[in-house]
This record gives structure tokens, sequence and C-alpha cells, in this order.
């Protein structure tokens, strides 16, 4: 089969570039794709729009039945949720020995954060700050992937998220732009490497445009709506980041924005992606986003529908089959252009040959690769890496943490403590939570032989029901010390899981106040997949971890963090609110007219009869088992003029008695500018490793360029100001120092 492919298209690129009479172009991807395109019905175009669904994973309302005999048809161009080498193969044989040209399926799936290794959920490994390896886990996911026959995953996802209520925030990088554009790009690179065509590669699909993230009321597929400063200046970037990394392909949202639904938006898709951007790939809706155009109410029927999506920009159909079922006799009625239709196809297909698929169809499909590269140990122990740098540690009053592996009876509690099925978080696709490894197992293979270990699940994750109460007290009056594991299950977060609260369910909070009153050395871990109102746990208990959900490996890098094998590194990305009544609450927020710093015992200023307006841990926050000290900031210079740029630089010193990791943040404020101005903007990160009483001078570079934003006139760029500059532990710093930038009239 193999040959004989190679041979048919060889031979119709070279007879089509003979039949023009010209000297055989550069063979590039495009001439190839140009040349099959020109032998395409208009119906076998059209087959190419059409992304289904299989059978083997449910990840949205709608199934179909009878794709096989669509691909048998070319009535189909892509599948998702297929995976494995040999399903793909059986599935690739019928598109290639059943359709007349023989063009090869994409196979697509959800790898977001790892495909069968499984790495903690996104919003954990972005509080690593540490983007070689977040670079690192999504190259592995795709080695994997890539070895189960696929060819394109759905991720990046880059929404930028500011409110905990709604379900994806696990999914992203958390919510601050800056940050968010530098893990999106690493995350691509990651999947796509540095070669398409090499059989470890995948396509990205940089995801959800655009502004998903801002879900009016945290509530999933909910409405958004903001201006157009905020959506380029806090939501497009983290795409556009994807994108310049070399994203292949690019996923609209469900969301409307500007009063219509992504899919439907050439605004989005054409002024701003193809016109602005100049991105050259596909874009793909999300599952049946064309027919909810319908619910959306911005056409009638069906066929409205189709025009909407294909002349606004989209170039393939999950799951909707509108384009399938309308697009023919939208062209030859004159709604659609055929030029549209050859436009999406043509950047469809020419991405299958950037693959390397119309040379061997079947390349990807090697059962002897999937099973030397799946979970492999190597890939184990960089799961289990990445997991202990995804810890971040909240508090650890009179040092409780680390433990003491002699510890002699330690009690481990809790209905996350030896949980297996939630540890791999949503989204996590082809991953085997049998697999897992527990909290409880990682601190057994963790501690001496001598401790003494006991086990009590303590309450349900959110049953209401006291049955297993009295176990874990009897067990935690006999310990010495104390792990509670608490947090939400797995399916609580992740799509379609928006929350009206933001605590742990109240039969945990029983548990954790029976154990809180033993007053025995206990240390908090929680797992979650969004940031929590930890208030209660803040006040009850002196050591607490946020571990998230980090995947297989997850017990043994708790347990590692947790007895000091590993100092905890790990930096808040999102905010952590004291209460769901402070959201939206992120550290880039506006000053107002009335700040209450301004006048804290005054009335009328900007706060809350019942709340501080202050986070209870803030974006940047996280301790480690030694202590940091940094110096003032200096400038080697206090004005600048648009040529110049400004360093600004502090020693970091490690005042501990251990080694330890700490992400130095740089934030910048715009005093006034033509528009209001965020008080702080993430505008630089280093991590440093240092020894105890060591100490490393941190300099980073500031360019006016550095400083743009939509001004009033909304062109993107500085004003002549006064700023200041900060370097700091977490968004709270206040060490900090001037400069002026003059600009030249
Ligand atoms: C889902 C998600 C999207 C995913 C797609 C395919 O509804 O919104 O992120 O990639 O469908 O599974």
């Amino acid at each position: 089969m193999k040959i004989y492919y190679r041979v048919f298209y060889t031979l119709l690129v070279v007879s089509l570039l003979a039949s023009c009479n010209k000297q055989p172009v550069k063979s590039t991807t495009d001439a190839k794709a140009d040349s099959v395109l020109a032998l395409m019905t208009l119906r076998e175009k059209i087959g190419q729009l059409t992304l289904y669904t299989s059978d083997w994973d449910v990840t949205g309302p709608t199934m179909r039945k009878g794709y096989q005999t669509d691909i048998k048809n070319g009535d189909v161009g892509a599948i998702f949720n297929a995976i494995g080498a040999a399903y793909t193969r059986q599935l690739q044989q019928l598109a290639v020995e059943n359709t007349r040209l023989k063009i090869p399926l994409l196979f697509g799936y959800d790898v977001i954060h790892g495909h069968r290794t499984i790495f903690p959920i996104p919003l954990a490994e972005s509080c690593s700050w540490d983007l070689d390896m977040m670079q690192r886990s999504a190259r592995i996911a795709a080695e994997e992937a890539t070895a189960e026959g696929l060819h394109w995953t759905f991720a990046p996802m880059v929404d930028i998220a500011r409110d905990p209520r709604w379900g994806r925030v696990m999914e992203g990088a958390g919510e601050d732009t800056y940050l968010g554009s530098k893990i999106a790009a690493a995350r691509v690179k990651g999947f796509q490497g540095d070669d398409l065509s090499a059989v470890n590669t995948m396509l990205a699909c940089v995801k959800h445009f655009a502004a998903y993230g801002a879900a009016q009321a945290g509530r999933d597929y909910h409405t958004v709506d903001m201006s157009d400063r905020v959506l380029r200046e806090t939501y497009l970037p983290p795409y556009k980041a994807a994108l310049d990394a070399g994203a292949a392909t690019v996923m609209t949202s469900f969301n409307e924005i500007h009063g219509e639904p992504a899919s439907g938006s050439h605004y989005l898709l054409t002024d701003i992606l193809r016109k602005e951007w100049g991105f050259d790939g596909f874009v793909v809706t999300d599952y049946t986003s064309i027919m909810e155009m319908l619910y959306h109410g911005v056409v009638a029927d069906t066929a409205a529908a189709a025009a909407m999506a294909i002349n606004a920009g989209v170039d393939m159909d999950m799951q909707a089959g509108f384009f399938q079922d309308k697009l023919e006799q939208l062209v030859k009625a004159g709604k659609v252009s055929e030029a549209r239709i050859n436009e999406a196809a043509k950047r469809i297909i020419k991405l299958k040959f950037d693959l390397g698929l119309f040379d061997d169809p079947y390349k990807y499909c090697d059962t002897t690769r999937e099973k030397t590269v799946v979970m492999n140990e190597k890939f184990l122990a960089e799961a289990k890496e990445n997991a202990k740098r995804s810890i971040v540690l909240l508090k650890n009053e009179n040092n409780i943490l680390p433990l003491n592996k002699n510890t002699k009876t330690l009690a481990v509690i809790g209905p996350m403590a030896n949980t297996r099925k939630d540890l791999i978080g949503a989204w996590s696709a082809a991953g085997d939570w049998k697999k897992a490894i527990t909290l409880l197992e990682g601190i057994q293979q963790t501690v001496s032989p001598a401790t003494k270990i006991s086990f009590a699940k303590g309450s349900p994750i959110d049953a209401d029901s006291t049955q297993y109460l009295a176990e874990a007290i009897a067990k935690a009056k006999q310990a010495d010390a104390i792990v509670l594991a608490v947090g939400e299950a797995s399916w609580m977060s992740g799509e379609a899981a928006s929350r009206t609260s933001i605590q742990l369910p109240a039969i945990q909070r029983k548990l954790m106040e029976e154990i809180a009153k033993l007053n025995k050395p206990t240390v908090l871990v929680v797992m979650n997949g969004r940031p929590l109102d930890l208030s209660f746990e803040d006040k009850h208990f002196k050591a607490i971890l946020e571990t998230w959900f980090l995947g297989t490996q997850a017990g043994p890098a708790i347990a590692e963090v947790l007895f000091g094998d590993y100092n905890p590194s790990g930096k808040l990305t999102m905010t952590f609110p004291r209460s769901i009544g402070q959201i939206p609450i992120y550290y880039s927020m506006k000053n107002t007219g009335r700040p209450y710093e301004s006048d804290p015992g005054n009335k009328y200023v900007s706060k809350y009869l019942d709340e501080s307006n202050y986070p209870l841990y803030p974006f940047g926050h996280g301790l480690s088992y030694t202590t940091f000290a940094y110096t003032q900031v200096k400038l080697d210079k206090t004005s600048i003029t648009s040529t110049d740029s400004i360093q600004v630089s502090c020693t970091v010193t490690n005042t501990g008695t251990r080694q330890g990791e700490e992400i130095v943040q740089l934030y910048v404020r715009d005093l006034v500018g033509s528009v209001t101005r965020p008080i702080k903007e993430l505008k630089g990160f280093t991590k440093l490793d240092l020894k105890p009483g060591e100490s490393r001078e941190v300099t980073f570079q500031i360019k006016p360029a550095d400083l743009r934003f939509y001004r009033k006139d909304m062109r993107f760029d500085y004003e002549a100001g006064e700023f200041e500059v900060y370097i700091g532990t977490n968004a709270n710093t206040t060490n900090k120092a001037k400069f002026n930038l003059s600009v030249a009239e």
C-alpha cells in the first residue's frame, strides 16, 4: 500500500505540473495542495471541511451514527476521539481505499496535559512558571499521541480566565496575559516541534478563539461582552503568541463576542486572524458551534448558519454536519463562493501534506512504536518532576513542613488521600487513572519503614454522610502528625463544570473542623481544579499545600514535597479570593477614582462592608521551605527616551537554611495614561535556584515597546510619562523604583 500510494501521488503531482507546461515549481506542500484541489469535485472539497467524532470518546452533546460511511463516501476529512495505531489505521483504510482521490484523514484528540502519561492539569503546571518544562511536557504528550495514530491535538487552551466559578480555568494558564502568552508559545512548540513531517510531532490547535474565559458569572458557554480594548489588551495576546509560535490551527469558541457567536464572527476570523495577524492555517469550530448559532439567534436555519460560518472564516465544521448538508446548494445558489470552499479545503489539504500523510497515510499507525513509546520510564520520571514543580506552598507557619520521614505514627486522612480516579483531573483524555499513584501510596513509598501509617477516608468528597468521621478522628488522635487531603472531585472542574460556590463541600469542612480541634501538627493537602475560597482552611490550619490534580505521578510528587525531598517552588498564576463575593478579582485591576488605599477610614472609598478588597493568596504567591530577601530595586537610569531601554535590577538572597528556587517577578505600572491603566502588569520573571546564603543579582531590560497598550485612540503604542517598576516575590510587592519615559513630539 505504501509504495502504491507514493507512486500515485507523485504521478499525480508531476502530471498536473507538466499539464501546466511550466517548469515544475518548487515542490512545496502549497503547490501539491493546489494540484490535488484541481482534481476535486465540489462535494469532495466540502468533505474536507467536515470533522466528526468517532464513538471512542464523548466530548460533547451529540454523537453521529455512520461516520464510517461518511468516510467511505469522502464526506469527512477528519475524525476526532479515535485513538490507537490499529483503530486509526482501520479508519484511514476506509478513506484511502474507498475514496476516488484517496485523500488521507486527519485524526484529532484533546491531548491537553499528556496523552497516556498524564501531567498536572495545565493550570497547575502554569504555577511552575517553567516554560522549558511546559514545552517538554507538551513534547512528551505529542510523542505518545502520535505513537497512537494522532496527528492533531486540540490544545493549547490559552483562554485568559479570572473567574474561578468557571470550570475550565483548570485547562489554561491563569489570569495573566503576559505569562499566558509565554506559556501558550511554549506549549505550541512542544506539540509541533521543528518539523511537522516528523512522525513524533503533531498539529497544535490554539483555542478557544476568542475570550471564552470571560463567560459572564463564570457560567460555561455564557455571554462574553467586553470592550474591544479589553479584548485586544487582555484576551487576544495569548492566541497571537501561539500563532507566532507557529500554531497550525485555531478553534473557535462557543461564546458570542461583540454580539456575534465566535464561529460566525468575520471580525474575529477574518479581520483579526487573517488580515491583521496573517494566519494561514485552518480554523475549526468547537463542537457543534455552527448548529449553536441557531440557539444564539443570529440565523434562522441550517443553511444560514453554514453560510454565516464559512463566510466569516470557518474552514472546518466540528460535528454539526451543516457544511456537509448545506454548502453544495449554497454554492450553487451563489450564497457561498466556490473560491471560499477552495480556500478552506486547500488550508486543510496543505497541512495533510505538511504532516507527510500523502506520502504515507499510515506513518502514525505504528503498533510497534506505540508499544515502546507510551508511558515509558523517562516520561513517567518527567511527569513526577513536573508535578513537584506545580505544587504551591500556600502556608507553613511554625515550619510544620517538611514533615519528618521518621515520624513514629502518621495519619493520612481525607477523601483525597487514597483517591486514584481524581488525580488525573479533567481533560485527561486517554489517561488511565488506574495507573495513577495515590497520595497514600506516595507517602508509603517515601517515609521510613519504621513509620506507622494509618489511613481513614474521613468523609466523602461531597455526599452528606458522616459515616467515616469517627474512624478518622480516632486514628488522628493516635498520630504524631496528620496529612489531611481534601479537595474537589475531578468532575467538579473542566467543561460544563461551573460552580456557584468555590468552597470545599460542607461534609469536608466538618471533617476539617474535627481534625483541627485535635491541635496536632497537621498539613492540609488540597486537590482541586480551580482557585478555591480557602478562608476557612487558612483559619484552621498552619500548613497548606495546593496540589491541584497532578496526574499519573501525583502521589510520589506530593510525598516528596511533604517530606522535604523537594522544596516547593510553585507560584499561583490565578488569584485565590477570600470570598466568591470578590469575583472577579485579579492583581492587574484598575485604581478607580476612590481607591481604598487613598483613605482606608473613609466611608466613601471603593470597598466592601463585609470583606476585604484583597485576596487570600495573591497572583504570584508561593512559599518555600527556605526564605528569600530582596534588595531595593535599582535602575541604571531614571529617564529614557523612545530609543533607550532601562535596566532594572535587584539582588535576591537565600536567607534560609536550605536550597530553594524563587520565581522573581517584574511588574510595571503606568501612572498616567490617555486611558486608565492597571495598578500592576507582569512584564518579566526568572527562576533562581539558590543555596543557603547564596545571593544572585537579577536584571531585566525594559524597552518602551514593553510599555505599549491600546491608547485612547486605540493605537497600540506607549505614551510618555512616569512609570513605577517593581521586583518581588508576588503581585503584592512594594519593592519599587520610578522612571520617566519621554517621547519626542
Ligand atoms: C469540547 C471542547 C473543546 C474540545 C472539543 C472536542 O466541547 O469545548 O475544547 O476540543 O469539544 O472534544
